[in-house]
């Protein structure tokens, strides 16, 4: 009998240890493609721990990852999750995403403008953290109004003609990696890497279904990022994100070191976007949104109607009405205040020159508009009310401000908050542009 000596197949493993992983960014090396897919894999799984994941984000957070391992993070993140794809749908889609700010109501007047312009406009948004306040929980000032809409309604909703608006929650399904990632870098002191931020921020548009892009990155003193440069660092990442995922992306970058408009606070806002919606608001939030909605509409391509009618002619209304009415709220619905008020006067005659975005939010979240921790609720009337926004001219005991609350034990952290927030001159004073660059592929 003849034996058979069969060659033993050597299957090449390779082997991933979070260990490894974490020691090789800690010791400034670069990751590769297949421990990234690895450690954000079994991160999704709970096979990597919290802790692994939280030390190896204070290492990318020192150590920083280049544009490949950028771009593979944020594949990994999109994969731990559902791609939604709304390319069937008679009409482009386009959202837009802002990295947050004081004042920041821009998507409840641009959402129906855009789709009254005749795009399609599906946008996943977030309830808010800290002093900046989220979209979601400015629209649930609406009573009735639900923020979370199946997919299938979602894609309905956005056929219809009349509406052509979704604003609504993430499913769970949507970067799940992202979510238990961003839970752990909120209370980890891991925030603040633009290579994290950026791959957070696009896997999750990437994965809403959006055939284009338009990123809102606000500087300033309200902004999460303080500096130009730090500003236009991230755009350009996200934008090469959005791009190599075939999603048309361009970024504006915008000035946020004074409130947009006149209210921080959740109906507060709702009420100021619906002045602009009604053809009024405050200059700088109207500015603001067309200039968004130029760039949507250019995006999805369409280059022949003007947002400005649409606002102006009331289709951008009309929307507003039947988007919100379609997710449950009743736009005719007195909307929430607070039951006590109190009122902050100008110290001097003069010119407003600085009204400080930080410590307006600071003191709007104190005062019960935004949350300490997620899942905390919101006081759908708190906030503040602004009488007087930098170069216009005040008088000394004139109302400056006007805090807003359901809990008045609230008002003296909020003042405290507000004890250095604004200058009043004896000089001329011209508002900068809020415009300050655009970062295209
Ligand atoms: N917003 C996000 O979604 N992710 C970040 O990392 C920061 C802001």
């Amino acid at each position: 009998m003849r034996a058979t000596r069969r060659r033993a197949r050597v299957v090449r493993v390779t082997v991933h240890s979070a260990v490894s992983v974490i020691t090789t960014k800690r010791d400034g090396g670069e990751l590769s493609d297949a421990q990234i897919d690895w450690v954000v894999d079994a991160f999704t799984r709970g096979e990597v721990a919290d802790e692994q994941m939280s030390a190896l984000a204070m290492a990318i957070v020192w150590r920083g990852m280049t544009r490949r391992e950028t771009a593979r993070w944020t594949a990994a993140m999109l994969a731990s999750g559902q791609r939604l794809d709304f390319r069937d749908l008679p009409r482009p889609t386009v959202d837009k995403h802002s990295t947050g700010g004081v004042g920041d109501k821009i998507t409840l007047p641009l959402s129906p403008l855009v789709a009254a312009c005749g795009a399609a406009v599906p946008q996943l948004s977030g309830r808010g953290l800290g002093h900046t306040g989220g979209t979601l929980d400015k629209l649930e000032a609406i009573p009735g109004w639900q923020a979370d809409i199946p997919v299938p309604r979602m894609r309905e909703l956005l056929a219809d003609p009349g509406i052509g608006a979704v604003v609504c929650a993430a499913g769970a399904d949507l970067a799940p990696a992202d979510k238990r990632l961003y839970a752990l870098r909120d209370v980890t002191g891991t925030v603040e890497s633009i290579p994290l931020i950026a791959s957070s921020i696009m896997s999750k548009k990437i994965a809403e279904g959006t055939g284009a892009l338009v990123l809102d990155v606000k500087v300033g003193r309200g902004a999460f990022l303080k500096q130009l440069d730090q500003a236009r660092e991230l755009a350009t990442a996200m934008v090469e994100l959005g791009t190599d995922a075939g999603v048309r992306t361009v970024a504006l970058l915008t000035a946020m070191d004074t409130p947009l408009g006149c209210t921080a606070g959740n109906a507060l806002e709702v009420a100021e976007s619906l002045d602009v919606l009604a053809g009024g608001g405050p200059a700088d939030v109207v500015e603001l949104t067309l200039t968004l909605a130029r760039e949507m509409l250019t995006q999805a391509g369409i280059d022949d109607i003007d947002p400005a009618d649409a606002l102006a002619d009331g289709r951008a209304m009309d929307h507003w009405r039947a988007m919100v009415s379609a997710q449950g709220g009743d736009p005719d619905a007195e909307l929430p205040s607070a039951r006590h008020t109190e009122t902050l006067r100008a110290t001097a005659s003069g010119t407003l020159t600085r009204l400080d975005a930080y410590d307006v939010g600071i003191a709007a979240w104190r005062l019960g508009a935004g949350r300490a921790r997620q899942g905390d609720p919101v006081q759908p009337g708190a906030g503040i009310e602004m009488h007087a926004k930098p170069g216009d001219s005040v008088r000394a005991g004139q109302p400056l401000l006007t805090l807003h609350t359901d809990t008045p034990e609230t008002f003296p952290a909020a003042l405290a908050a507000l004890s250095d927030a604004f200058t009043i001159a004896d000089t001329e004073f011209t508002p900068p542009p809020l415009v300050l660059g655009r970062i295209q592929p």
